[in-house]
């Protein structure tokens, strides 16, 4: 666009237009602040600090859960912690997933001790890191993990996943869910690149909003609804190295732009709660960015909830950080910074230190009733004043039939299919197939961290009932049509020439290749490119000429250019969760037809990581993006025509609405979902303007020879972006739309 000054005071009357967005809260209410304020007023400075705190199950137990052996609490520390500690909050396991009748015991114990035997009766707020689905309550219903949520461009099932979610974790007694991640993926190093939605802001947005409104519904204190907890304020998902909790160097511009939109989002679809970002930016950890969690968190974005610290991150402030040269000074600038509750987790330490803080006036009173208030709101509001037991009546929905069929849908919509030569796939069910590979016949590689214990790696644990890649194939054409070499470990050979000898006797080979589950710091590594032992098994097994599908399990998109043209089929799995095996036979013998797109850029190299919202600059002068496949790609066994962009308007003005509409057409012989994908570039901007941004999607269903009108709708928000002065703004000039590939053009004056 070409613009002057007299643009620019116009275009910061509209940015203070659009600053002005009013944040739905649904979670406050006066009759709630009334209660929270009587509340409050009878209580003692002991008593707040203590509802400020937050301890392990650990804490409170004696004998840790393991595979052959039982957890136990220790009733004289649980006593401690709520009659002398007062604590408010209660969080995860000790050390493996609980069956739900042992979560009622735990919960009721709990509850009957800080309702019954104290003086208020103020009720623990459980909370639980039910990431994918229950993860902590044995036999949950285990969804594909967020990456392929993400991946299934699916609102509805993000929804789904939501509900499911809550009613299990309610099942089990737990009213708080540290979930959803809004980071974003743009780090594909980083161990918990699979824990968020991907490297879009719009789509992770989209995504992440949905899955708030299926967890919460209009009231998150409904039996069968739970506070979330958005996570992980903000700006943690960028390490610079790609290392977890290693710092990041974000601009305000940068922030503004792609890493707090969507934890706005989060908070106008009305999450209660959110946890801070373990590491730092700019040289301020997460704990102690006042700026952050205070300025724009509570004064901008007026969020009224609570804010919890993430795992021992107070305390790091002292001990790793050293921005605080005491404990104590730690607990001082973390409280002060903004956050209301300290995940201490394994002492009391951040008890005593408050109080003396409080005591010696360095810590305001203000600000304790501050934080006390919003903890009690968000108690009031999950309904464990009323009801603090488990609802028991939902333990019939948990991982029914009903359930089961969701998830097996989600993760067969969640698995990209990224190369299908010579049609190989599908395959028919009377072909003579030869499995091999580290992740073939693991449930764990399908379902990775936060599943039954926090790394998500214990095999022994997974249910038996549920189905490996292997066993599924084998369900799906029968067991004389399968053979099975493991061929490698991850990181070993085993028996490749085994399965070299099997391969020339086989029809097609289905290699599955990949990393074992993961979960945070253990899941650093120090390149992206798969080890060279799993390479080894598809060039070797490629020699026999025999067609090879290759099928990835993983949870961040580890480099694979070199044997990617020695396979004829990629399926792109991620961790498409408990019923992936299923769905992967599914989709590779025709019973589904793929529609997974990529939520984020698969990189071709181990350096130049290029997202597809990239800027002018990456795109000249020999700089490309070149990934292997990019944003937004999926094939179908359908093909699908798109025609007739129109606009509604070519020429606009700020207020006015732009409508665009496609006409999408299954030109294949099978029913297929598509994903219509919407881009919109702004062709001039005083901030580089990216290549396009995606500014809408919707998935539809097409019937061999159906045609579907798609309408999509455009506003001044989705034309903007953070301006020179850090701050939202629209700039008239040119803009395009493109579709698939079609583009047209319309002017804002
Ligand atoms: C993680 C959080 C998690 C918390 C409680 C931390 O290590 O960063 O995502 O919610 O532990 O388990």
């Amino acid at each position: 666009m070409k613009f002057s000054n007299k643009h620019f005071m116009l275009l910061l009357l509209i940015i203070t237009l659009l600053s002005s967005y009013t944040f739905s809260q649904i979670y406050t209410t006066e009759k709630v602040d009334v209660k929270v304020k009587e509340l409050l007023s009878k209580m003692t400075l002991e008593e707040k600090i203590g509802q400020m705190t937050q301890v392990t199950l650990q804490v409170v137990s004696k004998v840790h859960g393991t595979k052959d052996q039982m957890h136990q609490i220790d009733d004289a520390k649980l006593e401690e912690a709520i009659k002398k500690y007062h604590v408010g909050s209660i969080l995860n396991v000790f050390d493996v997933a609980h069956n739900i009748e042992y979560w009622h015991e735990i919960i009721t114990k709990i509850q009957n001790i800080a309702t019954k035997e104290t003086r208020l009766g103020i009720p623990v707020l459980y909370g639980i890191d039910a990431i994918h689905g229950a993860t902590y309550t044995k036999g949950s219903t285990l969804f594909p993990q967020a990456i392929n949520l993400a991946a299934t461009w699916n609102i509805e099932l993000a929804k789904r996943s939501g509900e499911i979610t809550s009613i299990e974790t309610k099942a089990s007694g737990i009213p708080w869910n540290f979930y959803p991640v809004m980071d974003i993926g743009r780090q594909p190093l980083w161990p918990r690149l699979w824990e968020t939605y991907g490297e879009d802001v719009y789509l992770a947005s989209k995504l992440g909003e949905s899955y708030i409104k299926g967890a919460q519904g209009n009231d998150f204190g409904a039996t069968d609804k739970l506070a979330t907890c958005l996570k992980h304020y903000v700006g943690y998902s960028f390490p610079t190295n790609g290392i977890d909790r290693t710092p990041a160097w974000i601009s305000e511009r940068m922030l503004r732009e792609y890493f707090l939109p969507t934890f706005e989002a989060g908070i106008k679809s009305g999450a209660p709660t959110i946890m801070v970002n373990s590491a730092e930016i700019d040289g301020i950890p997460g704990h102690a960015n006042y700026h952050l969690l205070t300025e724009v968190l509570r004064n901008e974005f007026n969020f009224k909830g609570l804010v919890v610290s993430d795992w021992e991150d107070i305390k790091r402030l002292h001990t790793r950080d050293r921005i605080a040269s005491t404990p104590k000074e730690a607990v001082r600038i973390a409280v002060m910074a903004g956050i209301d509750m300290s995940m201490v987790p394994t002492d009391f330490s951040f008890y005593d230190l408050l109080l003396e803080l409080v005591k010696d006036g360095e810590v305001p009173m203000w600000r304790i009733d501050e934080a006390v208030s919003r903890i009690l709101a968000v108690k009031m509001q999950t309904g464990i004043f009323e009801n603090p037991y488990p609802h028991k009546e939902l333990v019939k929905q948990f991982a029914c039939n009903d359930f089961t069929n969701s998830n097996l849908q989600t993760a067969q919509e969640s698995i990209i299919l990224t190369k299908n030569e010579k049609d190989i796939l599908p395959l028919s069910k009377n072909t003579k197939v030869l499995v091999t590979g580290p992740t073939a016949n693991l449930l764990s590689v399908m379902n990775g961290g936060w599943t039954i214990t926090w790394q998500g790696n214990e095999e022994s644990l997974y249910p038996k009932e549920k189905n490996t890649i292997l066993e599924a194939i084998q369900n799906k054409i029968g067991n004389a049509n399968v053979k099975y070499v493991e061929g490698c470990s991850f990181d070993k050979a085993i028996n490749i020439n085994e399965a070299i000898t099997e391969a020339k006797s086989s029809d097609a080979i289905i290699v599955c290749l990949g990393e074992a589950a993961y979960c945070e710091s253990p899941g650093n590594i120090f390149d992206l490119k798969l080890n060279d032992v799993q390479l080894n098994l598809v060039t070797e097994i490629s020699k026999t000429g025999k067609p090879i599908i290759l099928v990835m399990l993983e949870g961040r998109p580890r480099i694979i250019t070199d044997i990617v043209d020695k396979s004829l089929a990629v399926v792109v799995g991620f961790l498409p969760g408990m019923e992936g095996g299923n769905a992967i036979a599914d989709l590779l013998f025709g019973d589904a037809n793929p529609s997974g797109k990529l939520p984020i850029s698969y990189p071709k190299h181990t350096n130049g990581f290029t997202t597809y919202d990239y800027k002018p600059i990456e795109n000249f002068d020999g700089n490309k993006y070149d990934p292997l496949w990019p944003f937004g790609y999926g094939l179908s066994y359908t093909t699908f025509d798109y025609s007739n962009l129109r606009l509604s308007n070519n020429e606009i003005t700020v207020n006015d609405e732009i409508e665009v509409t496609i006409d999408v057409k299954n030109t294949g012989n099978r029913v297929g979902k598509e994903v219509v994908q919407l881009y919109l570039t702004d062709l001039y901007g005083s901030v580089s303007r990216p290549n396009k941004q995606l500014k809408g999607f919707e998935k539809i269903e097409l019937n061999p020879g159906e045609t579907k009108t798609i309408k999509f709708t455009l506003n001044k928000e989705h034309l903007t972006f953070i301006g020179l002065e850090n701050k939202r703004i629209v700039e008239p000039g040119d803009f395009f739309i493109t579709i698939k590939d079609i583009t047209e053009k319309f002017i804002l004056n």
